[in-house]
């Protein structure tokens, strides 16, 4: 069953992606992450993209479409996915719609991770990654073991994204606010929206998608 993760930034969606990647072998597709990579490779996407998402605005609806479309003609048939940051607006609802119709495939469910403005900010301004292998850790949610060295790979350099400052953060909740959030009421009226507390640590959110998931 083919997967969407809806939360504003910060709400837990990539954490939660490679959980249910680990527990249930989905394979998570993060247009963030896709977009980030296009950057670090200067490919004319990445270059585009680079100031758009530095500012918290949204890359355009047609070139988010294009990535996904190429991402999930890598799959086999067989292969389930989760669609992490995608779709932002009804227009990108939409086009996925017809996407994956055109291409066979069927969405299962959208599960909706809720998760208070004010917790948002703490999350995301306190990120970083590991440079070499990308596990992720927080400021206060969750430092390396040793400090300074990355608990997976050992590595010893971090970064921090361009658009997880204060201002970005203010573009991405408003654009949440404003063209992500009416997605619930559009899965919620078709019957496809789950819905689980974010604000819970990410282990009980996990397992809170796991029982929606096993009631389906
Ligand atoms: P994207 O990378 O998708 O960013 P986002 O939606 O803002 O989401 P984040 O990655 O910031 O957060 P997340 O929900 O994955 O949370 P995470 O698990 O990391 O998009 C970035 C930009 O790309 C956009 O602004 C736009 O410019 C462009 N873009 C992407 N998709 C697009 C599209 N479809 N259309 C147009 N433009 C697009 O968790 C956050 C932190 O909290 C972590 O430190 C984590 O450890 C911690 N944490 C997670 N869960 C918990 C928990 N339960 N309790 C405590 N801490 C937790």
């Amino acid at each position: 069953m083919n997967l969407i993760l809806l939360g504003p930034p910060g709400a837990g969606k990539g954490t939660q992606a490679l959980r249910l990647a680990e527990a249930r072998g989905y394979v998570p597709l993060s247009t963030g992450d896709i977009l980030r990579e296009a950057i670090a490779e200067g490919t004319d996407v990445g270059r585009r993209a680079k100031s758009v998402m530095a500012a918290g605005e949204l890359v355009s609806d047609e070139v988010i479409v294009e990535l996904i479309s190429e991402r999930l003609d890598s799959l086999t048939p067989d292969q389930a996915f989760i669609l992490d940051g995608v779709p932002r607006n009804i227009a990108q609802a939409d086009a996925v719609d017809s996407m994956l119709a055109a291409k066979g495939r069927r969405l299962g469910a959208v599960i909706e991770l809720r998760v208070d403005d004010d917790q948002l900010v703490e999350r995301v301004t306190g990120r970083f990654t590991c440079t070499q292998c990308g596990a992720g850790y927080h400021d206060t949610f969750r430092l390396p073991r040793q400090e300074g060295v990355c608990d997976a790979c050992g590595g010893t350099e971090f970064r921090r994204r361009s658009d997880d400052n204060a201002d970005a953060l203010g573009a991405r909740l408003e654009i949440y606010h404003t063209q992500t959030a009416p997605l619930l009421d559009y899965y919620r009226n078709r019957g496809e929206l789950l819905s689980v507390d974010g604000m819970a640590d990410a282990d009980d959110v996990a397992r809170q998608i796991e029982e929606a998931l096993d009631g389906l």
